[in-house]
């Protein structure tokens, strides 16, 4: 299962949340392949651009839809790629965290890390580029807007039992 989502989007922490209550794995996509590379993804993008980190990022996405039961919390540009966006649709469930740039831009305390995140109306921008092709892999979209972590977890978990994809955990 893979999250997708603009930047700031709560992909990883929901994920991992979502992973601990229904016992399976998770894995955040940048932080396996920062692993994999042995180099930071700011570093990738200021070193050899970003379409070497796209590259990269095929190859990480592909390694990982390969890999199952996992929840897969992937970088907010992988579904800029058509390969991609066809691993996603064929590689199993998808859920879209929906949130604003300006949402996200409070939420991320440090841009530092995020070479697309540095400034806020070249982020306005990507973010409504990118609505379509979140859209076009879904198959379910949550809208974080003004919710935490453990609300959207457990709107996804619902949604999720609701489409028969993830086991009822007792509460
Ligand atoms: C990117 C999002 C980042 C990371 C890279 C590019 C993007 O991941 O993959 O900086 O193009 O939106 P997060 O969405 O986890 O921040």
């Amino acid at each position: 299962m893979f999250f997708v989502g603009f930047m700031g989007a709560g992909k990883t922490s929901v994920a991992r949340r979502l992973a601990r209550i229904c016992s399976v794995a998770s894995v955040d996509m940048d932080t396996y392949l920062e692993r994999r590379e042995d180099r930071r993804v700011k570093d990738i993008f200021a070193e050899d651009g970003e379409d070497a980190f796209r590259a990269i990022e095929t190859d990480v996405l592909a390694e990982l839809a390969a890999k199952d039961p996992l929840l897969v919390s992937c970088g907010g540009g992988v579904i800029l790629r058509e390969e991609n966006r066809a691993i996603l649709r064929e590689g199993g469930f998808v859920v879209y965290l929906r949130v604003t740039a300006d949402e996200a831009a409070s939420r991320i305390s440090d841009t530092s890390s995020r070479p697309l995140f540095q400034d806020l109306a070249a982020a306005r921008a990507r973010c409504e580029e990118r609505l379509p092709l979140y859209e076009a892999v879904a198959d379910v979209t949550v809208d974080t807007a003004g919710k935490g972590v453990a609300a959207i977890a457990r709107e996804v978990q619902r949604l999720l039992e609701k489409e028969g994809v993830l086991c009822r955990q007792p509460r």
